[in-house]
């Protein structure tokens, strides 16, 4: 009979090989495949929150069509520099808000974070990972977190200023706080025109600082700042921002 402590370090080993297999965008979308087909077609687990009043109109409808990017590869954007963040180990408390699917938290889990210590919280949700609930009234108590990653999710937002103010609350002081938004050139006009509605918000970020302007008085170093590079580009672009936390709220001096 082995040891026990020799039974938990192989096992500790065979998950750790397990999750380096996810760094592989293929793997993660069979794996998020597999898991959404047995959580939504089997167990029927699909549901949605209607959330409140500052959530865009067709946000629900929109990402519920949007539901077959499983592998969400664009998150790591924010999830490779936050897997370099000195101050956040294995054990570091993790937020993702507004996941969609659970492809951004496999690609968590790829880059080290321990599934035990990972949350996730989103309008939609089939998956035992994600809590159903709204960024302006994020189901958490203050200072819960290490690391919140809001990818791809402010944009959904009449209301960015509390939802900021959400993510600071959650966030322990000195957390680091990840933010992807889309840069898109074309006009709020024409995106309507090409899905038939506008998905998201009418008023939109357009820059790293507009972002961090938004934490205004809640940051206290920037450790990753990717705006859009002159000359302007013609397609969709990625604005990533990433800094730690003073612990004081949004708004503040
Ligand atoms: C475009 S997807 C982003 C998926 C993924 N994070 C990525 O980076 O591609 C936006 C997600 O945010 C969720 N969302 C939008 N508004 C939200 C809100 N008020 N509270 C929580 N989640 C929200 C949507 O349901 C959707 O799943």
């Amino acid at each position: 009979m082995p040891h026990p402590s020799l039974v938990r370090r192989h096992k500790g080993l065979l998950r750790h090989s397990l999750h380096q297999l996810l760094h592989v965008d293929a793997v993660r979308h069979v794996v998020a495949t597999a898991r959404y087909r047995w959580y939504v077609t089997v167990r029927r687990r699909l549901r949605t929150l209607e959330g409140s009043a500052a959530v865009s109109g067709d946000t629900v409808h929109h990402n519920v069509s949007g539901m077959g990017d499983l592998a969400v590869v664009r998150s790591l954007f924010l999830i490779r520099p936050l897997s370099v963040v000195e101050q956040l180990g294995p054990d570091a408390d993790v937020l993702s808000i507004g996941p969609r699917t659970e492809g951004e938290l496999l690609a968590l889990l790829a880059h080290g974070f321990d599934r035990r210590h990972l949350r996730a919280v989103d309008l939609i949700s089939y998956s035992p990972w994600v809590d159903l609930g709204d960024m302006h009234s994020l189901p958490y108590a203050d200072d819960s977190f290490d690391a919140v990653v809001a990818g791809w999710v402010l944009a959904y937002s009449d209301d960015k200023q509390r939802a900021a103010s959400e993510i600071v609350r959650v966030a322990r002081p000195g957390a680091t706080v990840a933010v992807g938004i889309e840069w898109n050139p074309d006009t709020n006009e024409a995106i309507e025109a090409a899905f038939g509605y506008l998905p998201g918000s009418e008023e939109r970020l357009t820059s790293t600082a507009a972002i961090l302007a938004l934490f205004a008085g809640s940051v206290d170093r920037v450790l990753v700042e990717h705006d859009i590079a002159a000359p302007t580009p013609d397609e969709p672009r990625a604005l990533v921002v990433l800094f730690t936390t003073t612990g004081r709220p949004p708004g503040g001096p």
